[in-house]
């Protein structure tokens, strides 16, 4: 197996390299900032949107993990620049990997295709309405792979991504682990909006990346697949955790909630587990020590 991988430089991207070096296993990282990794790493400097370039890197492997993605942020902003990005860049590496001898590729969709959950815990077929230009992008990529599969025969899976935390997601990203991080940490308020019970699925990011490279590797060749815990934290559960890992008391502060905010969205995995074994296990807890440790050396 070689693997080319787009998006290597962000969050998830930098943990799925690391554990496919781990792992001993070929592979090719493109993203289209300069090179995060070492030398060790063969890097290619790569705009999804440029055909040619993806073309051409997509021949040298036989598997994609595609892991690129303009972000939800700016698809508020500029929804035109994030459908090209999101979109037509997919489409690029789609038509790349049909054309040359690429088994499978693998995509990283978002749960937040679902839209307002009507039920949980949200399995795949959960009604899809989504509420995001960057969530619209997302569906229509995983419509664009049922029909490549059905008119080209192109190999993939879609993984539905829950929250997914750990090493290498800065405060910047506006993630809400690291954020709860750099608040709490540092003894500053930490705002709920509501009353903190909306639960959420947290995925610690090294078990998203077993999680892929197994899906690479399994007997499966389409369709979509929820990447989550099936186990729900609420927010307030999270916050106080992360203050016990952290031996500080959070100091909160509560706001009404925001509109449109999901009460509870957890993963029905059962789907995953038969496609590739395994659930991610991490517990919150120690997903939270491994990454505020990181966070500590790393980000501060
Ligand atoms: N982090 C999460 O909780 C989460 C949840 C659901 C889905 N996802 C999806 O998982 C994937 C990885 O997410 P992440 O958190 O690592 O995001 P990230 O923003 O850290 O990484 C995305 C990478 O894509 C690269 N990129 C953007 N435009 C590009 C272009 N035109 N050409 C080449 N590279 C380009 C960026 O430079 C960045 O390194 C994305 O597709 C994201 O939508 C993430």
């Amino acid at each position: 197996m070689k693997t080319v991988i787009f998006g290597a430089a962000g969050f998830i991207g930098r943990n799925v390299v690391e554990r496919l070096r781990e792992k001993g296993e070929d592979l090719i990282a493109t993203d289209f900032v300069d090179s995060p990794f070492g030398g060790d790493i063969d890097y290619r400097k790569i705009d999804m949107l440029d055909k040619e370039a993806v073309q051409n890197v997509v021949q040298e492997g036989n598997m994609v993990i595609h892991l690129a993605a303009s972000p939800l942020v700016a698809s508020l902003k500029k929804p035109v620049e994030n459908m090209r990005v999101n979109i037509e860049g997919s489409l690029n590496i789609m038509d790349a990997a049909r054309e040359s001898s690429v088994d499978k590729v693998i995509f990283s969709s978002a749960s937040s295709v679902v839209g307002d959950v009507q039920y949980n815990p949200v399995d795949e077929k959960h009604p899809c309405v989504p509420k995001t230009p960057y969530a619209v992008a997302k569906y229509t990529v995983e419509n664009y792979l049922r029909v490549y599969k059905e008119i080209y025969e192109l190999n993939h899976i879609i993984f539905r991504f829950f929250n997914i935390y750990g090493p290498y997601q800065y405060p910047e990203s506006g993630g809400l682990i690291p954020m709860i991080h750099k608040r709490v940490a540092s003894g500053l308020e930490f705002t709920i909006f509501g009353d903190g019970s909306a639960t959420r699925d947290f995925v610690y990011v090294e078990d998203l990346a077993d999680v892929l490279i197994a899906g690479c590797k399994a007997d499966v060749d389409e369709g979509i697949v929820n990447l989550g815990t099936g186990k729900g934290a609420t927010i307030l559960e999270t916050v106080e955790l992360a203050g016990k890992v952290l031996g500080v008391e959070p100091n909160l502060k509560y706001e009404p909630e925001r509109p449109g905010e999901i009460a509870n969205f957890v993963a029905d995995t059962r789907k995953l587990e038969s496609v590739v074994g395994f659930a991610p296990s991490t517990s919150l807890e120690e997903g939270l020590t491994r990454t505020f440790d990181w966070l500590k050396k790393n980000a501060e």
